[in-house]
């Protein structure tokens, strides 16, 4: 078993480079299905959801060749089966993309119910009825999701509740079909309009993706024969973002897209933090102790939900009493028992969370209960007095490159240490 041992307190300041965003990323592997030739990825985050990614693809008969640790040539022109492994497809959420694709290029595919992190509930009933409007058979039971049609028709689709997951599905099911898509209260988040840029650079017309309209004009073909560079991670800057306020440190976030960042910035203001932006990088710094604020999560552009625990360290320290509301998961509080050990001060019931500043955390041993919170207790952990240990780190590498190397490089004082 590996834990991260953290000895703080530790004001981070440096430079650190944004990778590409694991969300799109996820998104744009099994995209390439669509495509009938070969393409070039760069700029993808080294993790594991990306690496397990693209063991099912291979799987599905997809020739991979990695030209560096970030960049894949993919080759999809021989897939030859429709049926995803159950084990591979089980272990993480994104895996549910493979329906989209598949559905749009073979008519048929099986999957694993999709896994990930333990959030709360989480349906996928508006993917399944977005496949059935574009004529798909969906079944789902004993673990397995099959779907299958004899031909994939365009729909006029109205979203029940915005959804990343079923929004991106829903453009990937409908590139290839006859006619033209129309989603409508479709999800805003950075990751979709980068997919339907991906898509769009390798033959299809998607139009409208980061608004809440898009539509798809379905394409015959997608001939790839392109290279695409995947987006900066939005998730992933805020949480140094927040590193740095945090730690009352000052950092210069490099490679980001500033604007995908303007809620987060916002609050940063809010609570007293300075932000500097230079367009494709911030300064981030804070001198003082932070002052309360409240957060409702809500989709893009509004506060992201995977930057809510890293705000909560930052509302756990702060001078006042702070409340979130999160509002699109609701077990995404079970972090704040593991702060608790840490001294934190916070009472958390059903989707609201009242943080009663305190003026320092205290290392302790603390378990990562999802990604996230992996990333929010890394950042209490440097934040705090004395020695922190966190366990359970296969959350983390799920979605943070080389997560501790890029924290030392700022200063913190971070192991991985075996058991
Ligand atoms: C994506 O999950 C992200 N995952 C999540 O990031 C992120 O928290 C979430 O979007 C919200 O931004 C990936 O992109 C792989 P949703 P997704 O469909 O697509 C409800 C992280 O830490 N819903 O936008 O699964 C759902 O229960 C992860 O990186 C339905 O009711 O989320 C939730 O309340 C965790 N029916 C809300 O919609 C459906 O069919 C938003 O979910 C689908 C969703």
């Amino acid at each position: 078993m590996e834990k991260l041992v953290i000895k703080g307190p530790t004001p981070l300041k440096g430079e650190v480079k944004i990778n590409g965003a694991k969300n799109a990323a996820v998104a744009i592997l099994p995209a390439t299905l669509l495509i009938d030739g070969v393409c070039t990825i760069d700029n993808l985050p080294h993790i594991s959801d990306v690496m397990i990614s693209c063991e099912i693809l291979e799987k599905l008969g997809a020739k991979i060749t990695w030209n560096n640790k970030n960049s894949v040539t993919i080759d999809t022109r021989n897939i030859h089966t429709t049926k995803a492994p159950l084990d591979l497809t089980s272990k993480f959420r994104a895996s549910y993309y493979i329906l989209g694709s598949m559905l749009g290029r073979k008519k048929e595919i099986e999957v694993g119910m999709p896994g990930g992190c333990q959030l709360g509930a989480r349906p996928i009933d508006q993917h399944v009825k977005g496949f059935e409007m574009l004529g798909a058979e969906v079944t789902v039971g004993n673990g397995t999701i099959f779907a299958t049609a004899d031909k994939l028709v365009g729909n006029s689709i109205y979203m029940d509740i915005v959804s990343v997951g079923a929004t991106i599905n829903i453009m990937l099911a409908a590139t290839l079909a006859e006619g033209t898509t129309t989603i409508d209260n479709a999800a805003k988040e950075p990751h979709v309009v980068d997919v339907a840029n991906f898509l769009n650079t390798m033959g299809a017309d998607i139009r409208g993706a980061g608004t809440d309209v898009i539509k798809i004009n379905g394409v015959k073909k997608l001939k790839g024969n392109a290279t695409y560079s995947v987006v900066p991670d939005q998730i992933e800057a805020g949480t140094f973002m927040l590193a740095a306020v945090a730690t009352r440190g000052d950092l210069l976030i490099k490679n980001c897209i500033t604007k995908h960042l303007d809620s987060i910035t916002a609050k940063i203001i809010e609570v007293g933090g300075i932000v500097e932006d230079y367009g494709d990088s911030l300064r981030v710094y804070c001198k003082k102790r932070p002052t309360k604020a409240n957060i409702k999560t809500l989709p893009h552009p509004g506060f992201p939900t995977d930057l809510q625990p890293q705000m909560g360290v930052v509302l756990s320290l702060a001078d006042g009493t702070s409340i979130i509301n999160e509002s699109i998961w609701e077990s995404r509080f079970q972090y704040t028992q593991e702060l608790n050990k840490m001294g934190a001060k916070i009472t958390a019931q059903g989707k609201t969370a009242i943080f009663e500043g305190v003026e320092k955390l205290s290392g302790a041993p603390v378990y990562s209960t999802d990604l996230r919170a992996g990333a929010a207790l890394i950042i209490a952990g440097t934040s705090a007095h004395g020695i922190t240990e966190i366990y359970n780190l296969e959350h983390i590498d799920r979605g943070y490159e080389n997560i501790e190397e890029r924290f030392k490089s700022i200063g913190a004082q971070i192991e991985r240490v075996k058991e």
